[in-house]
């Protein structure tokens, strides 16, 4: 049986389409090869949100055929995800040897069409049409990875798509219009998950906080003329107590027995009602951690970016979580360099920082994006002060980053055991329930396990802890 090496850029919805794709090939019979050296098929699940990721693949995918041409002759080369839809036939056009372009709502497609390409029934295959339904086929998972492993925590993709349309962003081009699956689907994914032994699930989906909020629209992959908000009764999951469709949703998962932890990303800091925010004081599984993307500090270019919030309401948000639920983490995503900002919107997001001490946050320099509508806004800004404005956001995020950390030496904080740690094999890792990775000296008998560790030092954005102090 042929084996498939799948690899992925981008986001945790990524990483969670790739594991579909991976489940659903090994489930028709295909192999998961440990690299493309070894692969009959080299997959390659592409990133769109700034011009460095579809470079990165794009270098990826060139290096990798050349290579093939001496010795692999027949391999099979395709693109999936976010860069085949936004550019479809043109990857065929510029790299020839590719024979699979397959959008964002066609994963499940993926057996079909290598079986074909594979089997000579095909020569080429792009398919980035639209497809009715296609919320509800990210489905499968590998629990049983390449760590042989039984899964800990899984990812469960709830919606597809985006109607915000931020300026900057090309996600609502590539992923669609909003669509949701329903309550009862997502909730009977998660139950059999726990019951495969799965102790924390992360709800996933583009804007997860708009969730349930729009009638499956027909699927489109063009711009709408700007949001379409639907009314409370237009919404497939209707308002209900004054609840929103996502924490009705966060209430349904919350009731699986055997569950213990449950995350969400990416949200949207307009989601963040109060009926969200008493979710976090009611549902002691909703662990405290939110990562809330502000992107600017200043007024003025949260505006241009169409984000639909101000700086005093994203802080009004952030310290009525804090009420809600003292301790909890907080990270973000900001933008530096957007067209227009200035050293004064710069310093406001500066200024941000400090106000609201995020754990930690991530950074990106502005790139212009294909149709977006800030790819034609005037002032574009020059590259080396985009770097300085970067570097300098970098500094003040990591020097509070490292205050906060350090605040945990000492303390002892429960941790879900996910495995070995990434960079040291011999010692194991797991996660607070504030997101923070500790490291500790444990073993494979731990994993799965809510441990108490007390904290003893930190590293960079890392806690390192031991359980064997912990009542002393
Ligand atoms: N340039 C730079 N960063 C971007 N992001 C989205 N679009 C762009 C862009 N054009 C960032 C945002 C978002 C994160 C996933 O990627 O900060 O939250």
């Amino acid at each position: 049986m042929p084996s498939v090496y799948i690899k992925t850029y981008g986001c945790q919805m990524n990483e969670r389409d790739s594991e579909a794709v991976a489940a659903q090939l090994v489930a028709k019979g295909y192999s998961l090869a440990a690299s493309e050296h070894v692969a009959d098929v080299v997959l390659l699940n592409t990133c769109s949100v700034r011009d460095n990721a579809e470079q990165t693949a794009l270098n990826k995918m060139t290096n990798v055929i050349s290579d093939a041409r001496k010795q692999r002759p027949n391999q099979i080369f395709g693109f999936l995800g976010c860069m085949a839809q936004s550019r479809g036939k043109e990857l065929i056009d510029r790299l020839p040897d590719v024979d699979l372009v397959l959008g964002t709502q066609k994963f499940h497609r993926a057996a079909e069409y290598l079986n074909d390409l594979l089997g000579g029934k095909r020569n080429k295959v792009v398919d980035t049409e639209a497809e009715q339904g296609s919320e509800g086929t990210i489905k499968e998972h590998l629990l049983n990875g390449a760590a042989k492993d039984k899964a800990v925590t899984a990812f469960v993709s709830i919606m597809q798509g985006c109607n915000q349309y931020c300026t900057f962003c090309i996600v609502p081009y590539t992923r669609g219009e909003e669509r949701s699956r329903t309550i009862p689907d997502i909730v009977a994914e998660c139950r059999q998950l726990v019951a495969q032994g799965v102790k924390e699930i992360t709800l996933l989906g583009q804007i997860v906080t708009s969730y349930g909020r729009r009638r499956p629209v027909t699927p489109s992959l063009s711009p709408s003329d700007g949001e379409r908000v639907a009314k409370p009764s237009e919404g497939i999951v209707p308002l209900k107590d004054g609840k929103s469709a996502f924490v009705q949703l966060i209430e349904a998962v919350h009731e699986i027995e055997g569950l213990e932890r449950i995350r969400f990303t990416s949200p949207h800091p307009k989601g963040y009602g109060d009926d969200l925010v008493a979710a976090y004081a009611r549902l002691p599984k909703l662990v405290e951690s939110a990562h809330l993307p502000v992107q600017s500090g200043s007024d003025r270019v949260l505006k241009l970016m169409h984000r639909g919030y101000t700086r005093a309401r994203y802080l009004e948000i952030i310290r009525k979580l804090r009420a809600a639920r003292p301790g909890i983490g907080i990270t973000s995503d900001i933008i530096v360099g957007f067209p227009g900002e200035t050293e004064a919107d710069f310093e406001e997001t500066l200024s941000l920082c400090r106000e609201v001490e995020f754990d930690n946050a991530y950074l990106f320099k502005y790139s212009q994006r294909k149709d977006t509508p800030a790819a034609s806004m005037p002032d574009q800004l020059p590259e080396p002060l985009i770097e300085e404005r970067h570097a300098r956001l970098l500094e003040l995020i990591n020097t509070i980053g490292k205050r906060r950390y350090e605040a945990f030496i000492g303390r002892q904080t429960q941790i879900l055991v996910e495995g070995p740690s990434r960079r040291n094999e011999a010692r194991m890792a797991g996660r607070t329930r504030c997101n923070k990775i500790v490291v500790f000296g444990g073993s494979a008998r731990h994993r799965g396990e809510l441990l108490d560790v007390k904290i003893t030092r930190v590293g960079s954005f890392t806690l390192y802890g031991d359980p064997a102090i912990v009542n002393l």
